[in-house]
């Protein structure tokens, strides 16, 4: 399938202070579009990034089928871009589209956009950073009624970044709203997943704290995830994460993180994990680490656990912390290709 190019004529990009750029807020300069009508892909273009015209009708708006993706370029030190575990977030994507009665993006679709949009705009990547693709897909039918949408957009755009969180989590856990039921749509990556976070998070920055850490519905008792993250904690020396058993993102940093770790001689378990265990192991010091961990995070620290009026403190002597900088370093050195990658889990663009 053919992409149209039509190149920006003014870059941004001297405008750009790649020393202070924090996460999400400065956009390169642009993006790829893919319209579909009834399965069938029309239009595909890379233009200058800039505002949409939409009609309030777009069925997006109305009945919430729209989703994303987060993934993130790299620059290696020769001077090569790779782009990390593309087909496994594609993979992701569609599992969600499946989820939500969406179309199916074709591979060739997908993948084309990506890598020539990455090599249109290969200089905005970081070099003390990455660069955040942000893949958005939504209904596109401009008409009201409940029902799935005939027409879709794919919109593909980045971001330099650094890190997401610029200090150590201050969890908060909450024990009143939930994010997802089972059966429900926990696993998406779509935007009502994020929205039904907010308040929790909003009372939680309130009290000082940067995160909430969610419990499941029924028990009020077993960790399934941060709102914009996975969680590991390491208890006796072993890596324990929740299983995504459909209420939690299947996040592809959690799944590259396990591999490691079980590949590397590290003790890792997907297993249950109760939020009162954490807080039991955190009193006798047996919690030793505990991270979170994202596309956009990587693998976020945290300092403080707070939970029905208690709270647990943990070590912020990190070079102390052997799983988080073992995690770290492999994965920083797999994306530069530092280290070989028996995964297969960078492409070179
Ligand atoms: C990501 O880690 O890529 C996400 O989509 C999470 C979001 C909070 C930035």
């Amino acid at each position: 399938m053919e992409i149209r190019i039509d190149r920006t004529s003014s870059s941004r990009l001297p405008q750009v202070d790649f020393a202070n750029l924090g996460f999400g807020s400065v956009f390169a300069d642009h993006m790829f579009v893919a319209d579909c009508l009834e399965g069938q892909w029309y239009d595909l273009r890379i233009v200058p990034f800039g505002e949409l015209s939409m009609s309030p009708g777009l069925s997006a708006l109305h009945y919430g089928q729209t989703i994303f993706e987060g993934m993130k370029a790299y620059r290696t030190p020769e001077g090569e871009i790779t782009i990390f575990r593309l087909s496994d977030h594609l993979r992701r994507l569609n599992r969600s589209a499946e989820r939500l009665c969406m179309q199916a993006i074709p591979p060739q679709v997908f993948e084309e956009g990506l890598k020539q949009l990455v090599r249109l705009d290969a200089d905005w990547v970081p070099h003390n950073g990455s660069l955040y693709i942000r893949p958005i897909y939504f209904a596109s039918d401009d008409q009201l009624g409940v029902h799935a949408s005939k027409s879709y957009r794919l919109i593909i755009f980045s971001s330099p970044v650094t890190t997401y969180y610029s200090t150590n989590l201050l969890v908060q856990v909450e024990t009143n709203h939930v994010r997802a039921t089972d059966g429900g749509i926990g696993y998406v990556k779509t935007a009502g997943n994020y929205a039904r976070s907010l308040s929790a998070s909003q009372r939680a920055r309130a009290e000082g704290f940067n995160v909430v850490l969610w419990l499941d519905s029924i028990n009020r008792q077993f960790i399934e995830e941060y709102s914009t993250m996975n969680a590991f904690f390491v208890i006796d020396d072993v890596a324990v994460t929740p299983p995504t058993s459909g209420t939690i993102l299947e996040g592809i940093t959690r799944d590259s993180m396990i591999r490691l770790l079980s590949d590397n001689g590290y003790k890792v378990t997907q297993r249950e994990i109760a939020i009162d265990e954490v807080m039991e192991a955190g009193r006798t010091g047996r919690l030793t680490e505990a991270f979170g961990t994202g596309t956009a995070a990587v693998a976020a620290p945290v300092e403080r656990i707070h939970y029905q009026g208690e709270d647990i403190f943990l070590s912020t002597d990190h070079s102390k912390w052997p799983v988080l900088s073992f995690l770290r370093k492999r994965l920083d050195d797999i994306r530069t290709r530092q280290v070989a990658d028996p995964y297969g889990w960078v492409s070179v663009v």
